[in-house]
Order: structure tokens, then sequence, then C-alpha cells
């Protein structure tokens, strides 16, 4: 197996990111260096009392976790409890981690992080996994530019190319929430000569929503492994409540688990190169503006993926976070999503 990719996960924990950083701690092929958590479904220091809990029921007290931005750059803070519950992960109410703590410092992490890679061939710089909104990205771009020359890749859960938004009609909660981080990080990418070349891969709902965790599956789960079927179940009954109630369907699309799996396995989702910029005003504040005709003859800063195959990606996460799965059991519960 070639060695493990660096990367650090920035997130908003927040119930499909706990599931996400579940995935991300079962693989192998990552070598996660930390944990940054910005404002988002949660804010910042709840967030990464979150992650901690995560870590802690996976058993990976050894990686450190780093609170970052508590607000948007310009935007009043909007958070997402609705959706995630009072305490973040489906008011599951775990009981705070108390043996490792939160650190300060997410930005300066990052920064610091990635000036020590600027000079590693690219095979060994350090990929970011963004699940949140942008804003610990787009201020780590603001005070250290220099520091993204140690930037592998970076994929964002967030954005949406052709299907509907989930805080407008055209806008996703991550780029919604801060949508001028989101335009400044999808700027750079198109501007920066450090970044040339580099493009966002952006796994946005048009894809997220094809993923969806439904009872049945939940219930194969909790029979294959009883203790982190429980934990999956705890976190996530108050998510299907939220998806009855606002999407009609039993079930509940956990999106940021998507983008782990196509980290690591690219042919997991399919797209297209295009120049995107993310409208930071007005009744579409926050929507991703995807040039797929080359209109504007721009950098194309971003690799928007909007085909994925779900029965793969529950399979890939079986087998991983809950430690095995029949392809043949998946393929038949995964046809019975109740609308
Ligand atoms: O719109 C879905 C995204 O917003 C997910 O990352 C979810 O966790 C929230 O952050
Ligand atoms: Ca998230």
């Amino acid at each position: 197996m070639n060695a493990a990719k660096k990367v650090i996960i920035d997130c908003d924990p927040g119930i499909d990111d706990a599931l996400a950083l579940m995935l991300a701690l079962a693989s192998p092929e990552l070598e996660i260096l930390g944990i940054t958590v910005v404002c988002g479904n949660v804010p910042a220091r709840m967030g990464a009392e979150n992650a901690l809990k995560i870590l802690k029921q996976m058993g990976r007290m050894d990686i450190p976790v780093y609170i970052g931005e508590e607000s948007p750059l310009v935007r009043t803070y909007v958070d997402a409890m609705d959706t995630h519950g009072e305490d973040g992960l489906g008011e599951s109410h775990y009981p705070e981690v108390t043996k490792m703590r939160p650190r300060t410092g997410a930005v300066q992490f990052l920064a610091r992080m990635l000036e020590q890679a600027a000079k590693a061939p690219e095979e060994a710089k350090i990929s970011i996994i963004a699940l949140g909104p942008m804003t610990n990205l787009a201020r780590l771009m603001r005070q250290y530019p220099e520091s993204l020359a140690g930037l592998g890749e970076l994929v964002s859960m967030g954005g949406s190319y052709k299907s509907h938004g989930n805080c407008s009609p055209v806008a996703e909660y991550n780029y919604w929430c801060d949508p001028h981080a989101a335009g400044e990080v999808y700027a750079g990418f198109a501007a920066l000569p450090v970044l040339r070349g580099k493009r966002i891969h952006m796994i946005g709902l048009d894809v997220t929503r094809e993923i969806v965790l439904t009872p049945n599956l939940l219930e194969y789960m909790c029979c294959l492994n009883p203790e982190r079927g429980d934990f999956i179940r705890r976190i996530t009954r108050f998510y299907f409540d939220f998806h009855w109630k606002q999407e009609g369907i039993i079930g509940c699309v956990i999106n940021d688990p998507l983008a782990v799996a196509y980290f690591i396995d690219r042919t997991m989702c399919s797209g297209f190169a295009a120049h995107t910029e993310v409208e930071t005003e007005g009744i579409c504040l926050g929507q991703t503006v995807v040039d797929d005709h080359d209109f504007w003859k721009r950098e194309k800063n971003s690799h928007i993926l909007t085909k994925t195959d779900a029965l793969r990606f529950m399979k890939f996460f079986f087998t991983r976070v809950i430690g095995e799965c029949e392809e043949q059991v998946l393929e038949e519960l995964m046809g019975r999503v109740l609308r």
C-alpha cells in the first residue's frame, strides 16, 4: 500500500461530520495530522468538544483538535442546531471528554503544518478535507498565503451545481453560512500563483443527496456491530426526525462522509473541471455559480462532482466503520428509501 496521505480535516461536527470523522479514522490510507473546527452546524467550541467525543469513540485520542473561527467573515453567524440538535450530535448528550482538551489557534495550526510541507514532494504535501464553512480556510489564505505551498489537495463538501439548495432555493449550508469565505477561497484557487493548477474538489449536494442512511441500513449496522451501530443510532435519531419533517424522507442525507470516501477513492464520484464563483449577496447568497460552458474563459479553479454510486459508498462505509457487510444485503436494503 502507498504511504498514507497526510490530511487535516476542517469540520463543524455536526452529525454527518461525526460520521465522516469515523470513516476517516477507520481508513488506513489517511494520516490525520489534526482536526480543525469552524463555526457552522454548531459554535466552534461545541464542535471541538464533539470532535473529541468522536476521537474517544474511535480510540484515537492521539489526534489534536483545534478551535478555529467563531464567526463568519462578514455575515452574522447562523447555526444549524435545528438539524443537528442542541449538542450538535443529535442530542445524544454523550459526556464531555476531559482527558484531552481542544486547543485554540486552528488557523495557526493549519499554517504551521502547511509551511512545514512547503518543500515536500507533491505526494507528501498536506491535503485538507473541508466539511464545514470555509472561514478557517479563508483566514489561512488571507493571513498565511505562502503556507499554501504546502497544500496537496482541497476536497470540500459544499455548494451545489444543479441540485436545489438546503438553505435557500440555490444555496447549500456550508457556503451559505459564510459565502465571503467560500468566495475568497474559490477566487484564490483561480488567482494565486502558489495554487496554480490546483482545483477545489467540490462534493456538492448533487452527489451527497444520493447518500441516504435509512432505518434499514441502521438496523443492519446494529446487527453487524452492536456497539458501533448503537453509537450511530444515538447520534442520528434526531437527524432522521429532521429529514422526515423537512424533506419528507425516512432516512437522513449524510453529506460529509462522501467527501472522505472520495478523497480516498477518486472513482467514488465523477465530474468535470470548471471555473466556479460564489455569490456573496442578494437572494442567491451562497450559490455556487459553475461556468460549465466556459463563458468567462477563466481559470478552472474547481472540479465539480456530479455523479456517485451510493451502493459503492455504503459498502465502503460499512466495511471500514462497521467492519463488514454483504453487498447483496446492502443492495436489497438500499432499494427502500421511503418517500
Ligand atoms: O449542507 C450540508 C453541510 O452543511 C454538511 O457539511 C453539514 O454538516 C453542514 O456542515
Ligand atoms: Ca459539516
